[in-house]
């Protein structure tokens, strides 16, 4: 669940190209693109775990002709974030789910999983370190067959990146790009699922959110 932080608010970094968040930004979308370029087969099924206002999607889909076969859903708490995400969606043209639910919970994904694409941007640094490797643990629930994960987390000291690359291993996971850039904090990571999807179950809890 969200406390006190406002969620609406921290996306005004995206405003300024030159903050830390912006250049996290452009990563992640380059990692998006060059997944789509890679895959010319649709349909595609993405799901976006507290998906914000979905700069990285939308920024990606909404310059592409082949938009339409990717079935995204984005899962966001803040009732805010979710009404700008899906108004983004529109004045783009693309379908989106838009989804007011809580992340950390399974049942919300029921219906948009098993995803081709999980990305977890902005999560692996507002959960508790067990609840990181119990949500990694369970991506095979929320993945399909050769599923990416992009995911993004702090180098803040003490820096868990090293363990949530051998936590994605342990899981099935091939690592396919890692990216953490000497003069910013932020690191993002490309996995790919290399095990077989496990169900979704009706219930359980992925994470508590902190902020
Ligand atoms: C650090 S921001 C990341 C937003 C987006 N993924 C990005 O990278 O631009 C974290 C987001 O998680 C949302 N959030 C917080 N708790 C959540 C929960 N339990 N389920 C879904 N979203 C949640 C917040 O409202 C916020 O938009």
């Amino acid at each position: 669940m969200t406390g006190t932080k406002d969620w609406t608010d921290w996306h005004r970094s995206y405003a300024d190209p030159d903050s830390a968040l912006s250049q996290r930004l452009r990563v992640v979308r380059g990692f998006l693109q060059d997944w789509l370029d890679e895959r010319p087969e649709r349909p595609l099924t993405v799901v976006s775990a507290c998906a914000g206002q979905a700069d990285d999607l939308l920024g990606v889909l909404s310059q592409r002709a082949d938009a339409s076969g990717v079935r995204v859903t984005l899962i966001e708490y803040d009732q805010r974030n979710v009404d700008i995400a899906a108004a983004g969606a529109e004045r783009a043209g693309l379908s989106v789910a838009a989804l007011c639910a809580d992340a950390g919970e399974l049942a919300s994904y029921a219906g948009a999983v098993p995803a081709d694409l999980v990305l977890m941007a902005g999560v692996f640094g507002n959960i508790s370190d067990a609840d990181v490797r119990g949500t990694i643990a369970a991506l095979p629930q929320l993945c399909a067959a050769d599923a990416t994960v992009i995911w993004t987390r702090t180098r803040r000291d003490p820096d868990l990146t090293p363990q949530i690359r051998e936590w994605f291993a342990a899981a099935g996971f091939a690592e396919r790009a890692f990216t953490a850039p000497e003069e910013v904090l932020f690191a993002v990571g490309v996995n790919q699922f290399a095990g077989v999807p496990q169900p979704l179950p009706a219930a359980g809890t992925l994470f508590r959110f902190l902020n």
